[in-house]
């Protein structure tokens, strides 16, 4: 018999921050298996949903590809309207999933919250400062939103309307998390200086999330980091 103490091994299971992200991963599939449907569009903060649900919104400079990443999301190709024309969607539209929350690992089901763009857009100048100014107000007052998901064109990068967005959730202390949309149009060479580029452009913002995705509807690249982000998000708190 050795006369040596046992040897404890050093304790090498998950971290919180993982056993987080391997709950977030286990919910983000059957939270995007289909369908989901529509439920309302929205035209003033008085028409939005009372039933205090979790909720995400995608937010960006019109034509970035908001509507175009929700249908990747959730796999269904025409869910949200989308268009080669900016200004395509003009209204706050809410989407659910069909299935029931419980079968989701969530405590009620979730809301996709797909927003007008912001910065130039082929509708009538009234028209558009109108859904400007409810995106403003919907971002900064709204209790239900877990995280913003506000998308750059990765060929474009942060423009200042996108600083002014940026102050206003520091401000308001709203949760965002910036995603960089349309990398297929990328070369290969340039993808990573223009996320270290995104990455540095966001350090003076206080409430961006410090991880940045890097997405491609078209091609389904960082989709599912999305989801996993989404879920993370909504199981938060
Ligand atoms: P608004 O509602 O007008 O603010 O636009 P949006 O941000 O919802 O953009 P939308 O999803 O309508 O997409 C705008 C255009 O970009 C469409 O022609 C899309 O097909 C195209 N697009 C969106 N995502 C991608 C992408 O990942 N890759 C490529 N190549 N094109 C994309
Ligand atoms: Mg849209």
């Amino acid at each position: 018999m050795s006369d040596h103490p046992p040897v404890v091994p050093p304790f090498d299971g998950p971290t919180p921050e993982e056993e987080q992200a391997t709950i977030a991963q286990s919910v983000a599939g059957p939270l995007f298996a289909r369908p989901w449907q529509f439920v309302k569009g929205v035209v003033a903060l008085s028409g939005l949903p009372t039933d205090r649900r979790a909720e995400v919104a995608f937010v960006g400079r019109s034509n970035v590809g908001k509507s175009s990443l929700i249908n990747a999301l959730v796999g269904q190709k025409s869910l949200a309207r989308t268009s080669n024309t900016p200004g395509r969607t003009q209204e706050i539209n809410y989407f659910e999933p069909g299935a029931d929350a419980k079968t989701l690992g969530l405590t009620s089901q979730p809301y996709l919250v797909d927003l007008p763009g912001y910065g130039y857009a082929a509708a009538p100048k009234s028209k558009v400062e109108a859904w400007t100014r409810l995106i403003n107000s919907y971002l900064r007052g709204r209790a239900e939103l877990r995280r913003v998901f506000l998308l750059i064109d990765a060929r474009h990068g942060l423009k200042a309307n996108d600083h002014e967005t940026m102050d206003m959730l520091d401000k308001a202390a709203v949760s965002y998390q910036l995603i960089l949309t349309k990398i297929d149009k990328l070369k290969r060479t340039e993808i990573d200086p223009t996320i270290k580029k995104a990455i540095a452009d966001k350090a003076r913002h206080v409430a961006a999330y410090p991880d940045v995705c890097v997405t491609s509807s078209q091609t389904g690249e960082g989709i599912e980091t999305l989801r996993t982000a989404v879920a993370a998000a909504l199981l938060d708190r």
